[in-house]
Order: C-alpha cells, then sequence, then structure tokens
C-alpha cells in the first residue's frame, strides 16, 4: 500500500533464446560470468507464465534500448540505478553510496550531499553534483552509453565513441568512483563551482595547470576536494574556465584506470592513499544457514588483492558483521540518510542474522485465560464467511490485505484444534481466489514482458492504478498477502496446491527469485542487499527517489513467501524466506524504529539528531530523506501502526521492547481519542503486548474495529500468545455486554425506552411508557461489544457518527454503526450499564426530550440503564 508508484511473462521464444541461460549466477565479475559454486540457490523455476489469467503486456514505461543493448530482461526495476534504465535514463540515482549520480550524453555526474537538515519531521540530504567524468571523444550522444553487466548490487555502464571507451565500476560501498578508460581522453568536469586549485596551485580564472604522476588533489571554488588517483602515471591539465566551471583533461589518450574520491577531512587522506589501487568491478551474493542462523555474504569481485579493498559500511552492517577489519571511524567517514558510513576493509563480508522459527502461528500456545475470548470470537467471525459473498477481486492491494486477515482466521483454528472452523475459512478464501485464475475476469494478472514480472494488467500503462503496480511499486506487500492467503489453502488442500503450483509461483518469483538462471524474472525485485532492506519504488517518474513507507508490509511480503515455501517448496526457499524476514526487520528496527535513548555519538545510530529520535518512527525511509510522516496521514498513531502492520506471528521479533515502550507512550494520546480508529489502535495495543501482553489484553477490550487487515480473533490471539514475564493470566477479566433480551430502564428516572411510534423508530424514554409498552431489545454478541435489535420489527438499533441524532431502531442489517459497547457504569449500583456506540465512541445520553443520543463524551457523561430480562 502506499508506495509511490508503480511487473511479467513470457517470453517469446526468441527472448528464451538469447539469453545467457547456462552460466549466468549472483556471483560473477561481469554479473554474466561463470556459475558461482558457493551455495547460491537455483531459480525456483525456469517455466513461462505461458498460462497466466491476463497474458502478456508491455509496460508503458519500458527500459531504454540504448541502454540494455546487447542484454535482455528480465531487469531489476527497484534497484538503486534504475534511473539509468527508466525513460528518460536522466534521472538522479541513489548511488553508488556515498554518492549520488546521474548518467547524461556525456558521462557519469556524481557527488556527496553535504546538505543534511532537519525541518522538524524530515532529515533531508538533497542530492548534488560534484563531477563529471567523460572523455573528450565523445560526442554527447546519448545513446552511445550502455550497461554491459550488472548484478544485485552494482552495474557497469560504459560509454563508447568509435575505439575510446570509458568503463565505470558503480559498487555500492566503494569510497572511489571508478573509471577505466580505453584510449580515451579523460575529461572531468566541474560541477559544483570553477576550480580553485589543482595539486596545491592556485587557478585564477581561465588559468591553468598541469601535473604528471599518479595522485592528484582538485579543490573547487565551494572547497570541495577531491582526491583523483591515477593507476598509471597520466598527465592532467586542470583549467579554471570561469568561477562556476572548469576541467580537468588528459593531455592524450590513455588507456588505464582513473578514481577519484571526495576528502571530506584531510585525516582521510592516509587511508584513502594506502587502498586505492584494488578496486571493485561487481559484488556476488552468497548465504550460508545453520537451524537458527543465516549469514548474508557479498563477495566482491577487484582487480588488485582483494583483501586491500577498502568498502564502506553503513550502520547494518556493522551490527551484523562477522571478523570485521574496521579502520578507526575517525580515517573516514560520509554522513548519508542511513547515518554514518564507515570504512571496512576486505573483499568478503560475512553478516549473521538469528532466524526465527516462527511461521504458521505463534510459537508458544495461547494463554488459558484468553481461551475462551478467543474462540468465541473465532466462531463469530469465520461465521461471517460466506464463500458465497467472497469477493471479486476489484484490485490487488485492498484485496490481498483483506483475504490475508481471513486466512489467518484458518490458522487460528488449526492452532486451538478447531478443524471444524479451518474448512470454512478455505472455502471462503478459494471462492476468491480463485477469480484469479479466471482470465475474464476484470481483474487479472498479467506478465509484463518489457521489464519482466508479474503485474495488474490494468496497471501496464497507468501508474496510478493500484498504487501503481503495473510500474513495480509495491510488489512484495501485493504478492506477499496473495502468498499467504495461497499458501493457507494449499496447506488445508493438497489438490488445489497440486493444481495451482505453478500459477502461485509466477508471483513468488516476481518476489524472491533468488536465481539469475530464472530467465523471467529478476532477483528478489525489491530488495536492496546493500541498503539491507526492500524499496516499495519502481519505475514510475523515471525511478526518482525511492521510499518505503510500510516496513511491516515489506516483512509481510517475505512472510507470505515463507508460509508458500513451507508449503509448495524447498527447505532452500524456506531458509531464503526467512533471511529475507530477518534483514527486512532488523532494517526496519534500524531505519525505521528511532530509539531517543541512544547517543548521539553512538557509531551506529543512523540518526544523530536528538530531535530526529525523539519522533519515536520514521513514516516513510527514501533515498535522500526519511521522515516521520506518510504519504496519507501525519498522526503518530498512523505512522506507527503502518510499521506494524499486518499482525502476524513472525513479528514477535520486529516489535522489540524499547521501540514499543517509546511508541505507547508517544501515541497515547491520540489511543485515548475517540477521532483516531480502532483500525490502528489495535496495532499499536498488539505490538505493545509483545512486552506487556496483560496491559494490552485490558486495552484491547476497548476495540470494535479491526480494519480490513486484522480481527478480533488474531488480536486477542496474537496478545494471548506473548512471552509472559509477569506469569499472570494474560486476559485476566474481558468485560462483555450483557447477552439476551431486555427492556431497558433509565436508572435515574425509572423511565423505560419504547420506539417513539410505529411510524418513527427513534428511542426515547419517558414517564409515559409503562413495563408493558417498552420496547424488547435482543442484544447479541460481536466481539466486545453487541447489537441491540428491536424484538417487534426485527431492525437494529443504529447510531450514526455526529451524536446529533437520536439513536434509532432502523436498520436492517448490523454493520460497524450497530455496534455498542455497554459495561457497568462506574460508581453505580450493580446492574447499572452505559452504552457506548462504536460509531463514534460517545456515550448514550437521555437528551431533555427523552430521545436517547449518542453524545456523551467522558463516561460520566453517559446515562445509566437497567437491563431488564424479559
Ligand atoms: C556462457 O556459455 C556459453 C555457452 O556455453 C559460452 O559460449 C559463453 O562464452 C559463456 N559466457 C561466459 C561469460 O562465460
Ligand atoms: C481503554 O482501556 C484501558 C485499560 O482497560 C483504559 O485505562 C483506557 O482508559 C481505555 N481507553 C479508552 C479510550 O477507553
Amino acid at each position: 500500500m502506499f508506495g509511490s508508484l508503480i511487473s511479467v511473462l513470457l517470453a517469446s521464444s526468441a527472448l528464451v533464446a538469447s539469453l545467457p541461460s547456462g552460466n549466468v549466477s549472483l556471483g560473477d565479475s561481469s554479473g554474466f560470468g561463470a556459475l558461482d559454486e558457493r551455495g547460491l540457490f537455483g531459480p525456483i523455476s525456469t517455466g513461462s507464465a505461458a498460462g497466466i489469467a491476463g497474458g502478456q503486456v508491455a509496460c508503458g514505461s519500458p527500459p531504454l534500448s540504448s541502454f540494455f543493448a546487447g542484454l535482455e530482461p528480465p531487469f531489476p526495476t527497484n534497484s538503486w540505478w534504475a534511473p539509468y534504465a527508466a525513460p528518460p535514463g536522466t534521472g538522479t540515482a541513489a548511488g553508488p553510496f556515498p554518492y549520488q549520480s546521474a548518467l547524461d550524453g556525456y558521462g557519469v555526474l556524481f557527488g556527496i550531499s553535504v546538505n543534511r537538515q532537519f525541518d522538524g519531521t524530515s532529515i533531508k540530504q538533497p542530492t548534488q553534483n560534484d563531477w563529471r567524468a567523460s572523455f573528450s571523444e565523445h560526442s554527447g550522444t546519448f545513446a552511445n552509453h550502455k550497461a554491459t553487466a550488472f548484478d544485485t548490487q552494482s552495474v557497469t555502464v560504459q560509454y563508447f565513441q568509435g575505439s575510446s571507451s570509458m568503463t565505470a565500476y558503480l559498487v555500492p560501498g566503494s569510497p572511489y568512483m571508478t573509471f577505466a578508460y580505453n584510449a580515451a581522453t579523460p575529461l572531468l568536469t566541474s560541477m559544483n563551482g570553477g576550480i580553485k586549485s589543482f595539486n596545491g596551485q592556485a587557478l585564477t580564472d581561465g588559468g591553468s595547470a598541469t601535473a604528471t604522476g599518479t595522485q592528484f588533489t582538485v579543490v573547487d571554488t565551494t572547497g570541495t576536494t577531491y582526491l583523483i588517483y591515477a593507476l598509471s602515471s597520466i598527465t592532467l591539465t586542470a583549467t579554471s574556465v570561469s568561477s562556476t566551471s572548469g576541467t580537468v583533461r588528459g593531455g592524450a589518450t590513455f588507456t588505464g584506470v582513473l578514481r577519484l574520491v571526495k576528502l571530506a577531512d584531510p585525516g582521510h587522506k592516509a587511508l584513502l592513499d594506502q587502498h586505492h589501487q584494488v578496486y571493485p568491478t561487481s559484488v556476488g551474493l552468497d548465504y550460508s544457514f545453520t537451524d537458527t542462523t543465516g549469514t548474508l555474504i557479498f563477495n566482491w569481485q577487484t582487480v588488485g588483492d582483494g583483501s586491500q579493498l577498502l568498502m564502506l559500511t553503513w550502520p547494518h552492517h556493522r551490527l551484523t558483521m562477522q571478523n570485521p577489519n574496521f579502520p578507526a571511524t575517525t580515517a573516514l567517514g560520509y554522513l548519508t540518510t542511513k547515518g554514518w558510513m564507515y570504512p571496512a576493509i576486505g573483499n568478503q563480508w560475512r553478516m549473521l542474522h538469528q532466524l526465527s522459527s516462527i511461521s504458521w502461528n505463534a510459537p508458544r500456545a495461547l494463554d488459558s485465560s484468553c481461551s475462551s475470548s478467543v474462540l468465541q470470537g473465532l466462531a463469530y467471525e469465520v461465521g461471517q464467511l460466506d464463500p458465497a459473498q467472497a469477493p471479486v477481486p476489484g484490485d490487488f492491494y485492498y484485496w490481498g490485505g483483506t483475504l490475508a486477515a481471513k486466512a489467518r482466521l484458518a490458522l487460528i483454528a488449526d492452532n486451538l484444534g478447531r478443524s471444524d472452523l479451518v474448512t470454512p475459512v478455505v472455502n471462503y478464501l478459494k471462492a476468491s481466489f480463485n477469480h484469479w485464475f479466471d482470465s475474464s475476469a476484470s481483474t487479472v494478472p498479467a506478465y509484463e514482458t518489457a521489464w519482466g514480472g508479474v503485474v495488474n494488467k490494468a496497471g501496464a500503462s497507468n501508474a496510478n492504478v493500484d498504487f501503481g503496480n503495473g510500474y513495480y511499486n509495491d510488489h512484495h506487500f501485493h504478492y506477499g498477502y496473495f502468498l499467504t492467503v495461497a499458501a493457507v489453502i494449499a496447506k488445508f488442500d493438497g489438490a488445489w496446491l497440486s493444481q495451482h503450483r505453478d500459477y502461485i509461483n509466477w508471483f513468488a518469483r516476481d518476489i524472491i527469485n533468488p536465481s539469475t538462471q530464472d530467465p523471467y524474472f529478476p532477483v528478489t525485485r525489491c530488495r536492496d542487499w546493500f541498503a539491507g532492506h526492500s524499496w516499495a519504488s519502481g519505475i514510475a517518474n523515471g525511478a526518482g527517489s525511492r521510499d518505503q513507507e510500510s516496513s511491516g508490509e515489506a516483512v509481510s511480503g517475505y512472510y507470505g513467501a515463507l508460509l508458500w515455501a513451507s508449503v509448495a517448496l524447498s527447505q532452500d526457499y524456506v531458509n531464503y524466506a526467512k533471511l529475507l524476514i530477518a534483514t527486512e526487520q532488523q532494517a526496519s528496527q534500524v531505519y525505521w524504529h528511532l530509539y531517543p535513548q541512544k547517543g548521539q555519538a553512538d557509531r551506529d545510530n543512523p540518526y544523530p539528531e536528538p530531535a530526529v529520535r525523539n519522533l519515536v518512527t520514521m513514516g516513510n525511509v527514501m533515498d535522500w530523506q526519511s521522515g516521520a510522516w506518510l504519504f496519507w496521514g501525519a498522526q503518530r498513531s498512523l505512522i506507527a501502526a503502518i510499521q506494524i502492520l499486518p499482525l502476524i506471528p513472525v513479528n514477535e521479533a520486529l516489535y522489540d521492547t524499547q521501540w514499543v515502550e517509546n511508541m505507547w507512550s508517544y501515541t497515547m494520546p491520540e489511543l485515548v481519542d475517540p477521532t483516531i480508529g480502532d483500525e490502528w489502535k489495535c496495532l499499536i495495543i498488539a505490538a505493545y503486548s509483545n512486552a506487556h501482553p496483560q496491559v494490552a489484553a485490558a486495552w484491547s477490550a476497548n476495540l470494535t474495529n479491526w480494519g480490513t487487515g486484522n480481527t478480533y480473533t488474531n488480536e486477542l490471539y496474537f496478545i494471548g500468545t506473548r512471552p509472559n514475564p509477569l506469569g499472570t493470566p494474560i486476559c485476566a477479566s474481558l468485560p462483555q455486554n450483557p447477552y439476551g433480551t431486555f427492556k431497558l430502564q433509565v436508572a435515574a428516572t425509572g423511565n423505560y425506552v419504547a420506539v417513539a411510534s410505529s411510524a418513527n423508530p427513534n428511542l426515547v424514554a419517558s414517564p409515559g411508557i409503562s413495563s408493558s409498552a417498552a420496547s424488547s431489545f435482543t442484544s447479541a454478541y460481536v466481539p466486545n461489544a453487541g447489537t441491540l435489535q428491536l424484538a417487534s420489527t426485527g431492525q437494529y438499533v443504529t447510531a450514526d457518527q455526529s451524536g446529533n441524532y437520536p439513536l434509532a431502531g432502523s436498520r436492517a442489517t448490523a454493520s460497524t454503526w450497530e455496534r455498542f459497547v455497554i459495561r457497568r457504569k462506574v460508581g453505580a449500583a450493580e446492574g447499572v450499564y452505559t452504552i457506548k456506540a462504536a460509531s463514534n465512541g460517545r456515550y448514550v445520553t437521555v437528551a431533555s426530550d427523552g430521545s436517547l443520543v449518542n453524545d456523551g463524551v467522558e463516561e460520566a457523561a453517559g446515562a445509566g440503564f437497567r437491563f431488564v430480562k424479559v
């Protein structure tokens, strides 16, 4: 949901034939080289999506053919360098960090943002260009550059003209920008002022200086210093063309490597001098697993002695890296939106993550104190599911979130030994899911051929459909839900699984394909392996600045994959999904959860500014800014809730105690505000239960609405299956409405309640109504509340949201406005209750004309009613 904006099939036989199919891997130097044998996973499948309901479509924003000349889809859509490939191909790319870059007709523009601001809501580091690397022979023709290789993190871009070329190895984490020239005359152009000095020689406007050697220092008129390392001797001439422009040119054609690095502090020069000769050309991913851990391994291919490779780390790397070789943080560092990048030496990083064993359900039994309430809610909520009324999908996102919440009911029923309640849920899910197999359905998945992926067909040329799914936005959010629903059906229906395994795999391959040997899907589409988390943004808007608002739904994406892998794939993919979950959760905790308790000088705190961390939760993490805001709301509880939802068992690891306690107090003013919806509050209460289940259970009894993505049953099941350090019953007392058939009597006056007349169903209490003339109401269970149905007409009592009108017995069916919370009135005699309308959280009062109106803000304002058994 809520991503920025922006899918795949099948390929013609021509496409298949042109793929380098036998020797691709994640981990080779070219992107298309020899198969890495250290345990990389093979593809889930290599089959086409030929049978998909929507057939084939092509994205309205296909990749630039000049950029991918000689390469074939599938292409990455959510990578940092997607702006090089997505039209117009000139967008600013979020990398290779610490640099930002863009491609123009002549070369690679790059720079490091130095302008970090906090505006009270967001940390911002606007991008800047410092230099452009090119060569004099290049004509500036935009088509004269292309990708020659890419992998899960890096891309190699070549500019070419005749027999001259410049190859840029764009590898995230490298402090140096690396350009390999071949028979080309280097031309470096200042993008950030004129040139003030070259190798210590001051330049005046129009002046120039020449030097020969392997190291150069150039300072622009803004004072920004870059070191230029040549890996073989070169003669360079710096010219300060004007106060705003300048160039550094080779004296002749050059075949060799130039490396440019921003010198942020003179103290950094020693380390940069020491390690400049080894450069990375690409990076391979590898993994290793035990029963409880997963190690994520980066292997850089280098030219030169790999053991001396100097790279930069982000906080999430440093927190997990095994046996690191970290120089002092004073030796090198750049402050980015993800905090300080600090150095590490060596061409292999091994990052260890604990893997949770949690999958379908909670890892411990439901607390017995919660059992009867959960079972009652379960029976009620399952009873609401009529397969004949199962939703016909109208979109991907809302359908997925809604059905995945229903799927949890089947898992909870199974966990609690109520197999009789499993089947009705599965039938309901199947009735709805089966529409995805129907080519005549109005909303269908299709295979998108330009980039390679499964999309909502209706969105292939319209980024406004389904949050931009057709432009590759939000695929992990959407397909995680699909996979959850499909996995639950498959768990209980092996025939359905056999019939639809390949079809469902298209959704799985779209988000967790681990292998370049899959000819139809890129590798882990949404995951940015260097950044440590996924991005919701695909290729809309030229693939400009990426974002991810819903870290919770990102985890859910890989949770859906875990469930699907558990039932339909091998243990390899179970492990892979677990590693994706663990890493996504870690990044959520490092970059979305904020900890006011952390020190400003803490090496691994991405937000040194205390005022940022006082905001407790990031709403949106982006490439060049992160802030406590959302595209769709600014409330504290909404910002927190979107990082919590959906409520799934595996998030026991995500809802850490320090964050939930911070969040609980930070959102408290909204938790007691009736204008904030229960569908958000229920998530905050559930996350809090991970640390304080008894408190959360008591608060959960206030809820009457769980939104479309959660249920009463799931809420209380989650709360009731938390770690319980106190050891006291979690659901000590969950109050309920009085249920049965009653007449209502105002306690203070003794007046009975009836409908005003047979023509007017408004409820009034007056001295003129005798006990026998009073209306009878059937009070029935709904979770945490109840309905009041007029015995005489069968109509339900309704209360609108304004609180300006009398309650009326005028609704044929009961929905949220027909729910009431009836509780013992505080301080009143036994048997006296208040009635709170779920529609607006206000208490029912008796107006001067006797009308019953839901307008009492405080409990004390609510009238006391006796419920007299009929
Ligand atoms: C890939 O395999 C093909 C056929 O086996 C071979 O011709 C080609 O050279 C290989 N490519 C690389 C980069 O190893
Ligand atoms: C909800 O429940 C808790 C605990 O039972 C209570 O203290 C709190 O005031 C309630 N909040 C609202 C808004 O009713």
